[in-house]
């Protein structure tokens, strides 16, 4: 198998890419939708998808036939401000998008562990696949909640695995997470990956060459193209 093409996207400026992405997003959602009579968008957390958020928000497509849910979740209740469920609820589920189904990672469970049976569960009652997943990248090169030194990094990134939600501790990884494994990732019609900083870009160009970061394991795969969006 041939690897799919790692596309990238340069832009002048955070909004530039910011309406850009939104564009694009809003073009795949009703693209599902035509096809399929509904879609799914999963999201990151973090910051960088703040910008994008607002403007999503405001899109004109049928918000009631879209389900939105994350890559990956601090196991933090929603009123913790480490929340990628509260920031989802604050930004994205407003305006126009207010009528999307909302499926949070966090159910309350007393950890990662004891959540995943029931999260799993949830997850594989979605449609599949995904019409479109974003995925942001941290500064060590972590995507998704695939930290560097995970201690389920390998079932995260195991391309022939079966699990879809692995749970995830790391030691820069603040609070236990849940994260989707990569496969389940992969399984989608549209791939994004943003990040924005002169930093961020050193590691994604250093991943893409090789080197060993947890983002290397999206841009080598042989499965989904990735459109790369950055701005400095
Ligand atoms: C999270 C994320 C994570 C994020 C990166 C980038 O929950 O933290 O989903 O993978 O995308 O850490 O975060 P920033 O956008 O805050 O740099």
């Amino acid at each position: 198998m041939s690897k799919p093409t790692v596309h990238v996207h340069d832009f002048a400026d955070r909004l530039t890419l910011a309406d850009k992405l939104s564009q694009k997003i809003e073009a795949q959602l009703k693209k599902g939708i035509a096809a399929r009579g509904h879609a799914v968008l999963a999201v990151s957390g973090g910051s960088t998808p703040k910008a994008l958020f607002a403007l999503l928000a405001r899109t004109r497509v049928d918000w009631s036939k879209i389900t939105v849910t994350l890559v990956d979740e601090r196991w933090v209740p929603e009123t913790s401000e480490r929340s990628n469920a509260a920031m989802v609820r604050n930004l994205l589920l407003k305006q126009n998008a207010e009528k999307a189904t909302f499926l949070p990672l966090y159910n309350g469970a007393k950890d990662p562990v004891a959540g995943s049976a029931e999260l799993t569960k949830a997850i594989a009652a979605l449609p599949t696949p995904f019409d479109v997943v974003v995925l942001g990248m941290g500064t060590d090169g972590h995507t998704a909640s695939f930290f560097p030194g995970g201690d389920h990094l390998a079932q995260a990134l195991d391309l022939k695995g079966k699990d879809t939600v692995v749970a995830m501790e790391a030691n820069d990884a603040g609070e236990p997470r849940i994260t989707l494994t990569l496969p389940r990732i992969l399984d989608t019609e549209a791939l994004f990956l943003h990040f924005e900083g002169e930093d961020k870009r050193k590691v994604f160009d250093e991943a893409r060459a090789g080197g060993d970061y947890p983002i290397a394991a999206v841009l080598s795969q042989s499965k989904t193209p990735v459109d790369v969006y950055w701005s400095p």
